[in-house]
């Protein structure tokens, strides 16, 4: 890896209580990369992207963006260093309209540094996310799969370096999966972003991402392309089998 890691995950461990729901696990996130984590119910996945994001201080282990320790620091501090996340239940302002929803994310990019102009305001993100025509909408009332675009849409406008997502094609038709693994694809590209996006369906996300992360009771059991980590005997022997070989 070339210069420093935009986000870097040094031996985090995650502890409730008795139970070890993410068990030292290190990774290094570089700039552009789009990278998957996978791993069955119960990984540990979410758990590591709240460490990822400041919403969990880790039991034990560091966090770094670019040359800055973030370990122990409050959500805030994770979001000026660019980072920017959904959640797997999506959190939108259901009485807001959807572009006013937007708004509250841009209201966060402050003086931040310069962004793309597909970021520039509530119209070109709307624009960018495919939510144009639903502006004026109510958040309740779009569908569920418009409201994991539209909290991404809320992720962007805070004008992120790295994107974290939860389970945005959890749910979703096979189509509107595609769609959104073109989207991700396209706001790597284009928006210069480094993309961490967890998925549960296995399927869906080796098709679309470069470097994959494999959890397995909060361990780091696998960390390689797609082809690679489908033929990790750990990986198929412990829990994913015949589906993911089929996948790739
Ligand atoms: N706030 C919490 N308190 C206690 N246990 C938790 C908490 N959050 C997650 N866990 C437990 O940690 C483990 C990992 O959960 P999670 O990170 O949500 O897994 P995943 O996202 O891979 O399904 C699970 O056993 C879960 O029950
Ligand atoms: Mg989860």
């Amino acid at each position: 890896m070339n210069g420093h890691p935009l986000l870097e995950a040094r031996e985090v461990t995650v502890r409730f209580g008795g139970l070890t729901a993410v068990d030292a696990v290190s990774a290094a996130f570089a700039p552009g990369e789009l990278v998957g984590i996978i791993g069955p119910n119960g990984a540990g996945k979410t758990t590591f992207f709240n460490a990822l994001s400041g919403v969990i201080a880790p039991t034990s282990g560091e966090l770094f963006a670019l040359d800055q320790r973030l370990t122990g620091a409050q959500p805030h501090r994770f979001a000026q260093q660019g980072v920017a996340r959904t959640f797997q239940t999506p959190r939108v302002f259901a009485e807001l309209s959807v572009a006013a929803n937007i708004g509250f994310g841009l209201q966060f990019a402050g003086r931040k540094r310069q962004a793309s102009w597909l970021l520039k305001d509530e119209t070109s993100i709307l624009s960018l996310i495919g939510l144009s025509a639903q502006a004026a909408l109510p958040a309740a009332a779009i569908t569920p799969s418009q409201q994991r675009l539209l909290e991404i849409g809320m992720a962007l406008a805070t004008r992120p370096r790295l994107l974290l997502l939860d389970e945005v094609a959890a749910g979703l038709t096979e189509n509107e999966v595609d769609a959104m693994g073109q989207l991700i694809r396209r706001l790597r590209d284009e928006l210069d972003l480094t993309v961490i996006w967890i998925e549960h369906a296995v399927t869906t996300l080796l098709k679309y991402v470069e470097r994959v992360i494999v959890l397995h009771q909060g361990r780091k059991i696998a960390d390689g392309t797609p082809a690679e980590v489908v033929r990790n005997a750990e990986v198929v022997e412990a829990y994913l089998g015949d589906e993911m070989v089929e996948a790739a």
